[in-house]
C-alpha cells in the first residue's frame, strides 16, 4: 500500500466526526486534498461551509462546490481535519510542510476537536527529524535565523516561497525537540516570528493513521 493510499484511509475516516449540518475548518496538503475530495463524493449536503486554513484549499472546496466561509463570521466551530508532517504518542505535531502553519494554528485554535489525519510513517518517538517550519516576517529573516541557530538547529530559508500571509519560512534541520512545549514558547517569542510549526500547547484530540491493517485511532 503507498502512503497515498494510507493518507486516504485516513481522511475517509475523518468523514465520521462530521454532525450533518455543521460549519468545519479545514487544513491543507495531500492528506486534506483526500477529505475534500471525500466530502464532495459523499457528504456534500452535509457540509453547511467549511473555514479554510490555505487558499490552496478554499481553491479546492470552491471547485467541489463546498461552501467556504471566514473564521470571523463562523464562529467557534465543533471540528478541524488537519494532516500533519509528524506527531508524537502526546499527539504535539509538527505542521507547516505545505507553508500554512500560521492559519493552521488559528483554525485550531478556534476548535473544538481537532482530528489529524496522517499516514502511519508520520508518527516518530521524538519530533524534529523532519524540518520544523517558522513562518516568518521577512525583514527578520536573518535575525531569527540565528536566533534558531542558537537552539542548536540549522535554519534554511525555503526560497522561492511565499507563505498566504506575505511572509517566508524557515525550515529548521537537525533539531530534537524533547520539550514540544517550551520550545513552542521559545520560538514564539523570537522578535519577527508569526508562527512556529510545532502544535504542543494546542495538541490534535485524535491521530486516524492509515496503515496497512487500515486506520488506527490515537488519543493522547
Ligand atoms: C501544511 C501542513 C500539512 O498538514 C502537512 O505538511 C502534511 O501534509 P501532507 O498531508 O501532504 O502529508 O501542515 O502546512
Amino acid at each position: 500500500m503507498t502512503a497515498d493510499e494510507k493518507k486516504k484511509q485516513a481522511a475517509l475516516a475523518a468523514l465520521e466526526y462530521i454532525e450533518p449540518g455543521s460549519v468545519i475548518g479545514v487544513g491543507t496538503g495531500s492528506t486534506v486534498n483526500h477529505f475534500i475530495d471525500a466530502i464532495a463524493e459523499r457528504m456534500k449536503g452535509a457540509v453547511e461551509a467549511a473555514v479554510s486554513s490555505s487558499e490552496a484549499s478554499t481553491e479546492r472546496m470552491q471547485q467541489h462546490g463546498i461552501p467556504v466561509v471566514d473564521l470571523n463570521a463562523a464562529g467557534a466551530l465543533d471540528l478541524y481535519v488537519d494532516g500533519a508532517d509528524e506527531s508524537n504518542r502526546h499527539l504535539h505535531l509538527i505542521k507547516g510542510g505545505g507553508g500554512a502553519l500560521t492559519r493552521e494554528k488559528i483554525v485550531a485554535a478556534a476548535s473544538k476537536t481537532f482530528v489529524c489525519i496522517a499516514d502511519d510513517s508520520k508518527l516518530v518517538n521524538i519530533l524534529g527529524e523532519f524540518p520544523l517550519p517558522v513562518e516568518v516576517i521577512p525583514m527578520a529573516r536573518s535575525l531569527v535565523a540565528r536566533e534558531l541557530t542558537k537552539l542548536g538547529g540549522q535554519p534554511v530559508w525555503r526560497e522561492n516561497f511565499i507563505t498566504d500571509n506575505g511572509n517566508i519560512i524557515l525550515d529548521v534541520h537537525n533539531l530534537e525537540i524533547m520539550e514540544p512545549m517550551k520550545m513552542e514558547t521559545q520560538i514564539n517569542q523570537m522578535a519577527g516570528v508569526v508562527t512556529v510549526g510545532l502544535f504542543a500547547h494546542r495538541p490534535a484530540d485524535v491521530l486516524l493513521l492509515g496503515g496497512e491493517d487500515g486506520v488506527k485511532t490515537v488519543t493522547a
